[in-house]
């Protein structure tokens, strides 16, 4: 089994590349003692990410969104080989931020393709809007997770990420986010649906993580009860010793 890995999603954080350097300083050595017992990747904006790679061995960045397409006449995109070229190994792709602006199922599966093709793991982001009693949120991540995947190939599986980060369990408290139970039952429900479109033996290799409001009270118990792989962490991995204390409680859960 890979070991857990947990993903910052600085989104559209620290305001300057000096504050940036501040919270980078302040996360690496908060992790000092606990690197090696799970990956760690930052996703800063990208307009830090070469500069805080730069000569950075100890570090895994990841972007934050990749263009679907590979060059040309584009204006404000991003390659998935320039990304790649500046130190990049991860891509988070299809996060709701960006759903909401209005990327696509088909959007998603592009720039999925497109980070494969370049040796870039894609984080591909699924999560429903609302949640109901009667289930019919399940549909409606059904149906995502199919058309996001629609250009990957099976042997490709093990070679991405899914994170399941409902929609409405995003920017809010430890209290507000999904619980452990429910958890397990959404990551059943997603390895059915890879299985379903891939086959077993693929869907089992998958790593499944969690995004919605993941702070150091609730990381624990979520890693230990639902079987999720990490998580990919907003708002708690702006502050070092939060973020940090998530990643110590996936180290310990796996030991
Ligand atoms: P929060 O942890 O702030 O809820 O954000 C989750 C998220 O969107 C990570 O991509």
């Amino acid at each position: 089994m890979k070991k857990p890995i947990v993903v910052a999603n600085w989104k559209l954080n620290p305001p300057t590349i000096k504050d940036a350097r501040v919270l980078f300083g302040a996360t690496k050595k908060a992790l000092r003692s606990i690197r090696t017992a799970a990956d760690v990747v930052l996703c800063p904006p990208l307009s830090y990410v070469g500069l805080l790679a730069k000569g950075e061995r100890s570090v895994v960045f990841g972007a934050q969104d990749v263009s679907s397409d590979a060059r040309g006449a584009f204006t404000g995109e991003v390659s998935a080989e320039s990304l790649r070229s500046i130190g990049t190994q991860y891509v988070i792709v299809g996060h709701s931020e960006r759903r909401a602006r209005g990327e696509s199922d088909t959007m998603v599966s592009k720039k999925v393709r497109a980070a494969l093709e370049e040796k870039l793991t894609p984080i591909v982001c699924v999560g429903e809007t609302v949640r109901d009693e009667h289930g019919s949120h399940l549909a409606e991540l059904s149906a995502e997770l199919r058309n996001s995947l629609s250009e990957v190939v099976r042997n490709e599986l093990s070679r991405l990420i899914i994170a399941y980060e409902p929609v409405w369990a995003i920017g809010k408290s430890a209290d507000d986010a999904l619980d452990a139970h429910g958890l397990h039952e959404t990551v059943i429900f997603i390895r059915k649906i890879l299985t379903d479109i891939f086959d077993r033996e693929s869907a089992a290799k998958v790593r499944i993580i969690y995004g919605g409001s993941v702070e150091p009270a609730n990381a624990q118990p979520l890693i230990q009860e639902s079987g999720v792989s990490g998580f990919l962490v907003g708002h708690a991995s702006l502050d070092a010793r939060s973020f940090s204390a998530i990643v110590k409680a996936c180290a310990v859960s796996k030991k």
